[in-house]
């Protein structure tokens, strides 16, 4: 695997797998599905600072990149690609991916979709891939690049790869651990109560009734094309966390 910091020296690849680093099983499950699907496979590690609605949550973002370089290159990663901060917006920067209506994730963090987008487009153009792999954990963030490539005529595919979870159920995220015991504890009742509402006639009402004394920043349906999510988000503590369950259709 070759680590790469300088834009220049990418290469053009068929397939694509942008992360922020702080790597787990949920990214492993990106790099094998492209690592299955393209000849060559980038990686990216790249906390993008555009994205961050929250200065404390930039700040204490986890950082390993010795530790990600391993994991990804177990997974058959054949070029990691870690730019700085001044690679990606140096002086001068100002122009960015707007997306309307970014349904209520994106009205609990203004601003982050337009980094999101802002970013995976400067990485799509960067790598030129064939296809880009981003996880179901994230539905809302799947949607808006699925929106964008379509918007934008980019002409990749957004591959969408099933979210994995801890044995507890608990989905994996790089947030994870700043949990303490107590509050992972409490987080359960996320993932258990959006499970329980997988086949109610309406999903949104029976999540809220099952989220056992966590009060939700909303509970909301997001559409994947030929799927549909029933999706949440909670705040344990200081600690946001998301989460989402198939209610109708399947992942393509
Ligand atoms: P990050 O949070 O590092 O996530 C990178 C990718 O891993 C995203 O597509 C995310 O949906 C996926 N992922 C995270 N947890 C997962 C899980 N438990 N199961 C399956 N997939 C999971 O998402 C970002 O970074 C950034 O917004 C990025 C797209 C890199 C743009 O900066």
């Amino acid at each position: 695997m070759r680590i790469v910091r300088a834009l220049a020296e990418v290469e053009p690849a068929d397939g694509l797998v942008p992360t922020m680093g702080a790597l787990h099983d949920g990214h492993r499950a990106l790099f094998r599905a492209a690592r299955a699907e393209n000849d060559v496979v980038v990686a990216t590690l790249f906390v993008n600072p555009t994205q961050f609605d929250d200065a404390a949550d930039l700040a204490a973002y986890p950082s390993d990149e010795e530790r990600d370089a391993a994991i990804a290159e177990e997974e058959g990663v054949d070029v990691l690609l870690a730019p700085s901060a001044e690679a990606l917006y140096p002086p001068g920067f100002g122009t960015w991916v707007d997306v309307d209506e970014t349904g209520a994730e994106g009205a609990a963090r203004p601003g982050h979709f337009r980094g999101v987008a802002t970013v995976c487009v400067k990485l799509f153009n960067i790598v030129r891939p064939r296809r880009a792999y981003f996880g179901q954990k994230d539905a809302q963030q799947a949607a808006v690049l699925r929106r964008v490539v379509r918007d934008l005529d980019l002409g990749l595919d957004i591959r969408v790869v099933p979210t994995v979870r801890d044995a507890d159920g608990l989905a994996f995220s790089s947030r994870n651990v700043r949990l303490s015991p107590e509050e992972r504890e409490r987080a359960l009742a996320l993932p258990r109560a959006l499970h329980a509402a997988v086949g109610s006639d309406d999903p949104v009402a029976a999540a809220h009734g099952a989220l056992n004394g966590l009060e939700p920043e909303y509970v909301e349906l997001v559409d994947l094309g030929g799927a549909t999510v029933l999706a949440s988000a909670v705040r344990i503590g200081s600690t946001r966390l998301i989460d989402n369950v198939l209610v109708k259709g399947a992942l393509e």
